[in-house]
């Protein structure tokens, strides 16, 4: 391998804590990602709330966001609200360094158990949970309904951190 070739490469993926100003985006992002969409003002919301733990994948140079995961701290408990990749971005490893940062972000912010649920047929997500070390603890049947109508069921999961 040319050793300069890490020198040359693009930069990455930096995950970053974010503020309300991503908030337009984080609405976009989510829309493209789950059925049912959070508004500009949610996110407006969540961004300003001092309980709120919020990372994002920037890169660019920062001046574009890649993903985002937002989680409601409640030491020692956190649960994660919302995780997502632009569907342009995935598969490419970003989801999985947002976990990674995130989760160190919470523990250092208090938290010991780390809350989720996943719709069961997410096989991205909860293969990233799985690797994360997270565990199944409960399972909601027709939790989750789908635009077409369809429902699936929440797979409940915890981490301890
Ligand atoms: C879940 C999500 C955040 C993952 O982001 P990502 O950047 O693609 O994640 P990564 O690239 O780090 O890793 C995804 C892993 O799942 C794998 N994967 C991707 N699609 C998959 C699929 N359909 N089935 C199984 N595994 C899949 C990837 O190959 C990768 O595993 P690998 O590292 O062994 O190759 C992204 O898919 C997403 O935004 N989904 C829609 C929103 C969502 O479901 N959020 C989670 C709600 S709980």
């Amino acid at each position: 391998m040319n050793p300069l070739s890490g020198f040359f490469a693009k930069p990455g993926v930096v995950i970053e804590p974010i503020d309300a100003r991503w908030a337009p985006i984080c609405e976009g992002l989510h829309g493209a990602s789950f059925a049912y969409g959070w508004s500009k003002l949610d996110f407006e919301s969540y961004l300003t709330d001092s309980g709120i733990i919020s990372d994002g994948a920037l890169s660019s140079a920062g001046s574009r966001l890649d993903g985002f995961i937002l989680s409601r701290l409640t030491p020692p408990d956190a649960e994660i609200l919302t995780f997502a990749v632009d569907p342009k971005r995935r598969s490419a490893g970003v989801g999985r360094k947002l976990l990674e940062k995130h989760l160190e972000n919470l523990e250092r912010a208090g938290a010991r158990l780390v809350f989720l649920e996943v719709a069961d047929d997410n096989n991205a997500a909860l293969k990233l949970y799985e690797r994360a070390g997270f565990k199944e603890i409960g399972r909601r049947e027709n939790y989750y309904q789908r635009a077409d109508g369809g429902r699936r069921a929440a797979i409940n999961l915890r981490l301890e951190i």
